[in-house]
């Protein structure tokens, strides 16, 4: 019998013992896998679960996520980061509504044409939801696959992932091929675990695992590392008008796109430019006082920034672009990305 063969009945009857019960699980409705998965794709599982409750809550069917306007969506996010992950999703939904009647297909093709839905996201809605025999790799399941197979191969290429997902397709069980999905995601999250740590003493594949046999599994998988980030200075301005500070809207392209944000400025601005700047949005500043430092890292781009606090007098009307916000409203109605959260903090501690 091939390796990967073997691996079923072990990796099954493990997770019926060990499975973590999860919201998505518990209940996986095609909906509600799809937007577990985009959320689990860059976040924790516990740091997840609350925004998921939150947005089913609120969204609870695709027809849902497909109308509710923008700015509102973002706020269900804020937090969340890579934005552009919920902005695909509701594009999903939109063609879900006008194709298929509002409800997902059950079929792999159909899924992973959807805008937003790779090869991953596919196979595991169409195995949790429908039980359909595709795999669902990610990189958990290629650190498992590199370690049981011994495999040295760069897990960051298309062509391995590829491979690997060929190899599980030939072993899925039919009548079980959700759980065995989960499994091997199971897995790679509670034992085979990253950063040259894996629990070997406790997994059930450890008589069948060619890493653990011959003592490499710290080892593997090799990964080519990532391109270093470009690193920006910022200076964040908290400004100030009563009990209200300043907001902009982004641009609708790039970086962050579309959200709202405290006005920043690039480059690392001593006080006399600040206050240059302020003026120029013919604002008149009565105070300015230095915030402490914060860094934010985005996938390509480390922002490194500076803040100040600027209060200003009561302007007549506000500066183009901007406008002026109390807390209350600031945390309820705009999404705000967790970039500035040091300089928001400040500002929901003050008043
Ligand atoms: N990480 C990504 N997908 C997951 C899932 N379905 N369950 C637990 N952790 C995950
Ligand atoms: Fe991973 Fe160790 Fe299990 Fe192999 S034996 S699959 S390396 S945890």
């Amino acid at each position: 019998m091939e390796l990967l063969e073997e691996i079923v009945e072990p990796l099954l009857s493990w997770y019926d013992i060990h499975a973590r019960k999860l919201p998505w699980r518990e209940n996986p409705e095609p909906y509600r896998v799809w937007v577990s998965e985009i959320m689990l794709q860059q976040t924790r599982v516990e740091a997840v679960k609350p925004y998921f409750a939150r947005f089913m809550k609120e969204l609870p069917t695709i027809g849902h996520l497909a109308k509710v306007p923008e700015d509102r969506l973002m706020k269900l996010w804020e937090g969340l980061g890579y934005y552009n992950r919920v902005r695909n999703m509701q594009k999903a939904a939109v063609k879900i509504v006008e194709e298929y009647q509002g409800e997902m297909p059950a079929d792999f093709d159909k899924i992973r044409e959807l805008p937003g839905i790779g090869s991953y996201t596919a196979g595991a809605i169409a195995s949790f939801a429908f039980g359909i025999p595709k795999p669902a790799v990610d990189g958990n399941v290629l650190r498992v696959l590199s370690r049981v197979l011994k495999s040295y191969e760069d897990i960051m290429k298309q062509s391995l992932r590829r491979k690997m997902e060929e190899q599980v397709e030939a072993v899925i069980p039919l009548e079980r091929a959700g759980d065995f999905n989960q499994s091997l995601i199971e897995l790679g999250a509670i034992v085979c675990v990253p950063n040259g740590a894996p629990k070997c003493g406790e997994c059930p594949l450890k008589s069948l695992c060619r890493a653990y046999e011959a003592g490499v599994a710290e080892e593997l998988p090799r990964k080519t590392p990532q391109k270093s980030r470009r690193i920006e200075d910022r200076t964040v301005l908290v400004l100030l008008s009563d009990n209200r500070a300043a907001l902009r809207k982004r641009p609708g392209k790039g970086l962050l796109a579309g959200l709202y944000e405290l006005p920043n400025l690039e480059g690392h601005l001593d006080r006399e430019e600040i206050l240059q700047y302020v003026r120029g949005l013919e604002l008149s500043p009565i105070r300015i006082q230095e915030l402490p430092q914060a860094k934010h890292v985005f996938s390509h781009i480390e922002w490194h920034m500076e803040g100040f606090a600027v209060k200003v007098e009561e302007p007549e009307q506000d500066p183009e672009g901007m406008f002026f916000v109390e807390k209350e409203e600031m945390e309820r109605r705009y999404s705000i990305p967790a970039a500035f959260g040091a300089y928001t903090e400040y500002f929901r501690h003050r008043f």
